[in-house]
C-alpha cells in the first residue's frame, strides 16, 4: 500500500472520481461524507463514514482510528448564485467546517492537505489566460470562502508546517469512461449536463444566459477540464507532498476556451440530437471569459490533460447520462 488517505466529500461528483483513482493507485481510502449533495451510489469503493467534517468528535474518532498520510477536501458548496443569497450557509460549510477539519489535522499531527479551490477566486479577470499570480478579487461569497481557506492554509503552513496543495479548478466536466460515476446534482446548474438533458428530451430546451458578452459569438467562454484529469492532478500533488514538496497553488484547466454556443454545437455533434435553445438575460456574476494557464502545474508536476478535446469530454458525460436514464 502507498498510504492511507482521508477523502472528505468522496461521495460527490469530483470526490468519487478521486476515490477511484486513489484505489487504482493502491492507496487505502476512507471517505467522510454527510451525503447532503453526495450519493452512496457514486462511491466506487473504500470505507464510507457518513458524517460531517464540521463535527470534531467524528473527526477525532476517525483520526484516532487511522494513520492518515494526507487529507483531500472535496466537501464544499459550489453554486455561485446560491452563495450570494445564502452567504452564511457558505461561510459555515466552506470556511468554518474546514477550520474544524484543519484543527483536527493539527491535533492528530496529519500535515498534508490537498484543497479544491476554484477559478472563482480570481473574480473578473484582467488578463487571459489566467496565471496563478493574477490578483485574487472574488466577486461572490463562494469565491470569498475559497480564498479565505487558501489564506488560512498559508497561515497554517507558517505556524504548524501544514503542507498543502491548492488546486484552482476551472470548469469540471465529463465522467469516468466506465459510465458508472458522474455528475449528479439536484438541481443541476452546470452547462454540459443541462445541455445533455435537453438533448435527451428530459427538459424542453437549454437557456443561454446572455448573448451580448464581449466574446466571439457573444456567449460566455469557459475552460472545461475533465474530472479524471482533475483527479489525476491530485494524485500527482499527493506524490509530491509525500516526497516532501513544499506547499503550492496551481490552476487546473485545459487552457482552451469554449463559448456556450460552441458547447451546444459540440453536444449536438456528439449526441446527434437537435438540442433546442432559447436565449435569456445574463446570469448575475458570470465573468465573460475564464481560461486558465496551466503551465505551472505542467512544469512542476508533469500534469497534462488526457481528455484534451471538448468533444471527448462531452462524449464521456453523454455516456454517463445515457446510463443514468436506463
Ligand atoms: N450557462 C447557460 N445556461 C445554463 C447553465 C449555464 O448559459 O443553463 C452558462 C453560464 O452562464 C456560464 C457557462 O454556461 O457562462 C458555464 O456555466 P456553469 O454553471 O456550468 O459553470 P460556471 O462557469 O458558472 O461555474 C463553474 C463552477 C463554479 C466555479 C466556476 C469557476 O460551477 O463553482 O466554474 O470557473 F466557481
Amino acid at each position: 500500500k502507498n498510504g492511507t488517505i482521508l477523502v472528505v466529500g468522496g461521495a460527490g461528483y469530483i470526490g468519487s472520481h478521486m476515490v477511484r483513482q486513489l484505489l487504482a493507485a493502491r492507496y487505502d481510502v476512507v471517505i467522510l461524507d454527510n451525503l447532503s449533495t453526495g450519493n452512496r451510489k457514486l462511491v466506487p469503493g473504500g470505507e464510507l463514514v457518513p458524517g460531517s467534517l464540521g463535527d470534531a468528535e467524528v473527526l477525532d474518532r476517525l483520526f484516532a482510528g487511522h494513520d492518515f498520510d494526507a487529507v483531500m477536501h472535496f466537501a464544499a458548496f459550489s453554486q455561485v448564485g446560491q452563495s450570494v443569497n445564502q452567504p452564511l450557509v457558505y461561510y459555515r460549510n466552506n470556511l468554518a467546517e474546514t477550520l474544524t477539519l484543519l484543527e483536527a489535522m493539527v491535533r492528530h499531527d496529519v500535515r498534508r492537505f490537498i484543497f479544491s479551490s476554484t477559478a472563482a477566486v480570481y473574480g473578473e479577470p484582467t488578463a487571459i489566460p489566467i496565471t496563478e499570480d493574477h490578483p485574487c478579487l472574488p466577486t461572490n461569497p463562494y469565491g470569498n470562502t475559497k480564498l479565505a481557506v487558501e489564506r488560512l492554509l498559508a497561515d497554517c503552513d507558517a505556524a504548524y508546517g501544514l503542507k498543502h496543495t491548492v488546486l484552482r479548478y476551472f470548469n469540471a466536466a465529463g465522467a469516468d469512461d466506465a459510465g458508472d460515476i458522474g455528475e449528479l446534482h439536484d438541481p443541476e446548474t452546470h452547462l454540459i449536463p443541462i445541455v445533455l438533458q435537453a438533448a435527451s428530451g428530459l427538459i424542453d430546451h437549454i437557456r443561454v444566459f446572455g448573448t451580448d458578452y464581449a466574446t466571439t459569438d457573444g456567449t460566455c467562454v469557459r475552460d472545461y477540464v475533465h474530472v479524471n484529469d482533475l483527479a489525476r492532478a491530485h494524485l500527482l500533488a499527493l506524490d509530491a507532498l509525500m516526497q516532501g514538496a513544499d506547499s503550492a497553488t496551481y490552476n487546473l484547466g485545459s487552457s482552451n476556451g469554449y463559448s456556450v454556443n460552441e458547447v451546444i454545437a459540440a453536444a449536438r455533434s456528439v449526441t446527434g440530437k437537435e438540442i433546442p435553445v432559447v436565449t435569456g438575460p445574463r446570469r448575475p456574476g458570470d465573468p465573460a471569459i475564464l481560461v486558465a494557464s496551466s503551465e505551472k502545474i505542467k512544469h512542476a508536476l508533469g500534469w497534462k490533460p488526457a481528455y484534451a478535446s471538448l468533444r471527448t469530454i462531452i462524449r464521456t458525460a453523454w455516456n454517463w447520462h445515457l446510463k443514468q436514464a436506463h
